[in-house]
């Protein structure tokens, strides 16, 4: 029972330690950026007036490009989420986190099909990933749960901000369309938001910072993902093997591409390497909104699209389905080479 208390459990219960379990890497590792390259930093795209205007639809359109290319990760600002949904959508994982009773335990599974899975480290006191910071997994669509299947706490306000959440999904995926230089409706008409799943997590202060992770550095195994994290900093992403802040800005969401965008657009986008440091600062909280149907069983297959081949760039991928690339990932768990090579 104690496992389903989470991280937050053990610092509730006054842990001033970071225990050995939660060393990350073992062997010490580069918390420090380079000053001169820390003064780089993601594109904040302003996608205000994008509708109206075809000199600046095409300034958003080169800044969508050159970013997904580059770094595989930008911020959006005026993106049409309210600013009112998104600091309900925070407070609500507050207070499922905080609200410590069976309303939350209730939700700890470790069973990756249920459509909420609430737990921290999934292998906790068993050594592989030690990462501080506890996690739920919300399934959202393509078959939106009913409300008793989700938790009191925050069940509302998870069902608004999907909407939200998978309007901006649709909008962005006619962007990256046309960044690829592909018809707008094109990477929609393949079903690349067909399925929407919220990943909120929780990194409560930590007491050592310097020596853990509040998560491991990764690559998202979707197709993109909409990141919603609060004012306290965390995350960095790897860039010229330097890890870069991208720092919180008000009202602002972040999109990063997925493993499956990298491999259906054959490398043209990178899926981003990134990870959230620890703090001893917090709560920290965040909601990621993963555009995969991810487990679920799916026979439809991705490969690199054919508009993007040609004699000189031809597949660099074969195909997979979400389920299959998600089955992968989970296997090979969190680090530095994503599951796409074994794709190639
Ligand atoms: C993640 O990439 O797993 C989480 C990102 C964040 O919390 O900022
Ligand atoms: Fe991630």
């Amino acid at each position: 029972d104690e496992t389903k208390a989470g991280v937050k459990g053990l610092v509730d219960a006054g842990i001033n330690k970071v225990p050995r379990i939660f060393f990350s890497p073992p062997d010490g590792f580069d918390k420090v950026s380079n000053p001169v390259k820390a003064q780089v930093c993601i594109p904040v795209i302003d996608l205000d007036g994008i509708e109206n205007d075809p000199i600046l639809n095409k300034n958003i359109l080169d800044k969508v490009r050159g970013a997904s290319e580059t770094w595989g990760f930008f911020q959006v600002i005026n993106h049409g989420i309210p600013v009112r949904v998104l600091e309900e959508m925070l407070d609500g994982v507050r207070r499922f986190y905080e609200d410590d009773t069976e309303d939350k335990r209730k939700w700890y599974t470790r069973d990756g099909l249920k459509t909420v899975v609430y737990n921290s480290n999934f292998d906790l006191y068993k050594g592989a990933s030690t990462n501080w910071r506890d996690t739920t997994y919300c399934t959202m669509a393509p078959n939106p749960p009913s409300l008793d299947e989700l938790p009191k706490s925050c069940r509302d306000i998870l069902v608004e901000y999907s909407r939200e959440v998978m309007k901006l999904g649709r909008f962005l995926l006619e962007l990256l369309s046309e960044a690829l230089n592909l018809n707008p409706s094109h990477l929609n008409d393949m079903d690349c938001a067909e399925g929407l799943a919220l990943l909120y997590h929780y990194y409560p202060a930590c007491p050592e910072p310097e020596l853990t992770l509040g998560v491991t550095e990764h690559a998202d195994y979707d197709f993109f993902t909409v990141l919603l994290q609060d004012h306290i900093g965390a995350l960095q992403v790897l860039y010229q093997n330097q890890w870069i802040d991208i720092p919180p800005v008000p009202g602002a969401l972040v999109v990063n591409i997925g493993d499956l965008l990298q491999l259906i657009s054959n490398d043209k986008f990178k899926s981003g390497i990134h990870r959230v440091l620890a703090n001893n600062v917090g709560p920290r909280v965040s909601v990621a909104s993963f555009f995969t149907t991810g487990l679920m069983p799916s026979s439809k297959l991705y490969g690199p699209i054919k508009e993007l081949l040609s004699e000189d760039n031809p597949p660099k991928y074969r195909e997979t389905t979400p389920r299959e690339y998600s089955l992968r990932h989970n296997a090979r768990g969190l680090g530095r080479t994503s599951a796409l090579s074994d794709f190639k």
